[in-house]
């Protein structure tokens, strides 16, 4: 929270217009209100959060305009507000502590809900159960691959294609006892995490498109802000930080034309400058306060 706040707050700065794109319960809103931000704007895919945020944000209702969309909609949303530049964007990407809380949303193993895993369930977006049932093994496999990283991707995607021959797939149990069922009990004692932890990560991340999403966001992002205006992005996985790294670099780049060209034909120029030249981690105490943060890598760019 700290660096969110020096980095996205240098003293001194005058922040009249902020962004917060996935708001949750509303806890980075909040301390950017408190900590200069003049008018915000927040938007979040999940009603749930937006409810209980805009519960928790009622004392700065007079400045916070809350909108229940998708991040890259910011773009549209404060055209609506007659914003043409702002201040600071933040993105906390990925899943919430109260989503993975909330049984019935299906994002844990732990619980036996239905597999759900939209950010939004008002949508009409197929589930993950609707994943699991359709989707041919190689395609299942791909993602448990990409997404989740699985080395058995191919073998876990064959087991669930049969499996649900005899009856489709609904709950979050069916599929993490499956799953731990197909692990060797050699592999289950050697690792920490359930063996179902990469699948569930790998089905959230193709439920909700997360990946495609952050990347559209990056230069829509950039190009909202004024001069001196800053973006940081909190990541939890490194395919996000990835993402994340090369959108930065390449928009902080002025040439991009291949190495073996001596004179530069590309014209381009690049729009930010790293503020983060390696991603910011959580100190011990942060860690210790909020557990979550230990995988959270924050980098930061600042428009030309
Ligand atoms: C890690 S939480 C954010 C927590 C928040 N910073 C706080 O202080 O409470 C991520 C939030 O992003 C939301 N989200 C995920 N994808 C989104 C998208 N494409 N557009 C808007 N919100 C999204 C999720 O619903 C979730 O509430």
């Amino acid at each position: 929270m700290d660096a969110v706040l020096t980095h996205l707050l240098p003293e001194g700065r005058q922040v009249a217009r902020a962004i917060d794109g996935t708001l949750g319960a509303g806890g980075h809103s909040r301390a950017l209100l408190e900590h200069g931000v003049g008018e915000l704007l927040a938007l979040d895919l999940d009603p749930q959060a937006i409810a209980l945020a805009s519960a928790n944000l009622a004392p700065f209702a007079d400045r916070v305009h809350i909108v229940h969309a998708s991040y890259p909609d910011l773009v549209g949303e404060a055209a609506r507000l007659g914003w043409d530049a702002v201040d600071c964007i933040l993105l906390d990407l990925g899943v919430s502590s109260m989503q993975l809380d909330t049984a019935e949303r299906g994002f844990a193993f732990r619980y036996d809900a239905p597999l759900d895993m939209r950010f939004d369930p008002s949508s009409d977006r197929p589930t993950a159960a609707d994943l699991l049932n359709t989707w041919q093994a190689d395609d299942l496999a791909d993602i448990f691959f990409r997404y989740g990283e699985e080395r058995e991707s191919r073998r876990l995607a064959r087991i669930i294609v049969r499996h649900r021959e005899t009856a489709p797939f609904v709950t979050t149990r069916e599929l993490a006892d499956l799953i731990a069922a197909a692990t060797p009990a050699k592999v289950r004692r050697e690792t920490h995490i359930h063996p179902a932890t990469r699948v569930f990560q790998a089905l959230r991340i193709a439920v909700n498109d997360e990946l495609t999403t952050v990347e559209r966001v990056i230069p829509l992002a950039i190009d909202r802000l004024r001069s001196g205006g800053r973006l940081g992005i909190i990541s939890f996985h490194s395919l996000e930080d990835r993402i994340v790294k090369d959108a930065f670099k390449a928009a902080a780049t002025d040439c991009i034309c291949p190495p073996q060209i001596p004179i530069c034909v590309c014209g381009h120029v690049g729009s930010v400058d790293l503020i983060t030249r390696k991603p910011i981690i959580a100190d011990e105490t942060e860690a210790a306060r909020n557990p979550r943060s230990r995988s959270a890598k924050f980098r930061v760019v600042e428009k030309r």
